[in-house]
């Protein structure tokens, strides 16, 4: 699947500026649709579903700790953003009777205090969806959600063996910030240039994944 055809039509949504009725589905690579939305405090039980169907491994990669749990505080935290300076979306597939929907992954960033044009960013994707297409389809309208509130630079803190999400923001052009790296973390900022200038996170995601799969052939 090219990255490229799951954009079929990304030129014509708006990019999420806080409305909290924005929707856009998007086709994954099998033909799912997903319906990308901002995240509310009404999701908190259904985030708390998909946080305990984690691996314990994708737990420790999102959180950067081992045994990372759903406290009632971090639940909060997750679900109560104000879409302006904490931004979250949401992917989720919707049932055939369209009664119900499952949240198959989130993306979402702060902005940083004292530096109003960078913010810290993170993803999550169910691990029954993986490598599917889910995170691009969310960092794509997260770098426009980013970008049209000013955001210049989108800073992730990862763990050093995080190989997957290096591998992304490496291909995707971003660069190791050593000054604010970690212990066993490192963190890496991508720059925001505007949509026409730069090419597509897209095109990037889909260098990562040749080179991954040239890593692996080898
Ligand atoms: C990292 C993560 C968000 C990727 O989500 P995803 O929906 O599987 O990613 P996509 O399907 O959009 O893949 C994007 C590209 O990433 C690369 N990629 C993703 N998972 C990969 C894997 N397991 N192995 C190799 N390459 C991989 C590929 O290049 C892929 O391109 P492709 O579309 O040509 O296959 C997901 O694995 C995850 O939630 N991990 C646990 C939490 C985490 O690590 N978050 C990041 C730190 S905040």
């Amino acid at each position: 699947m090219s990255l490229a055809s799951s954009e079929s039509a990304p030129a014509i949504d708006p990019a999420f500026a806080g409305d909290p009725s924005w929707r856009v589905t998007r086709e994954l690579r099998d033909g799912t649709h997903v319906v990308l939305r901002p995240v509310t405090p009404d999701d908190r039980e259904e985030l708390r579903r998909g946080f305990l169907a984690l691996s314990p491994e994708s737990r420790y990669f999102r959180f950067l700790h081992v045994g990372a749990i759903p406290t009632e505080e971090l639940l909060s935290y997750l679900t109560s953003v104000d879409q302006r300076d904490h931004v979250a979306i949401g992917a989720t597939i919707e049932s055939p009777d369209l009664k119900t929907e499952r949240g198959v992954g989130i993306a979402r960033f702060v902005r940083l205090e004292g530096s109003a044009h960078t913010a810290e960013a993170a993803i999550t994707v169910a691990d029954d969806m993986h490598r599917r297409g889910v995170a691009t389809v969310l960092l794509r309208e997260l770098l426009r959600a980013a970008r049209v509130r000013g955001i210049r630079t989108l800073r992730a803190e990862v763990l050093a063996d995080n190989d997957t999400m290096r591998a992304i923001l490496e291909r995707a052009g971003a660069v190791k910030v050593l000054a604010e790296s970690g212990e066993g973390t490192i963190a890496y900022d991508l720059a925001i240039g505007d949509e026409r200038e730069k090419p597509s996170l897209f095109d990037v995601l889909r260098g990562a994944a040749e080179t991954m799969a040239l890593r692996f052939r080898r």
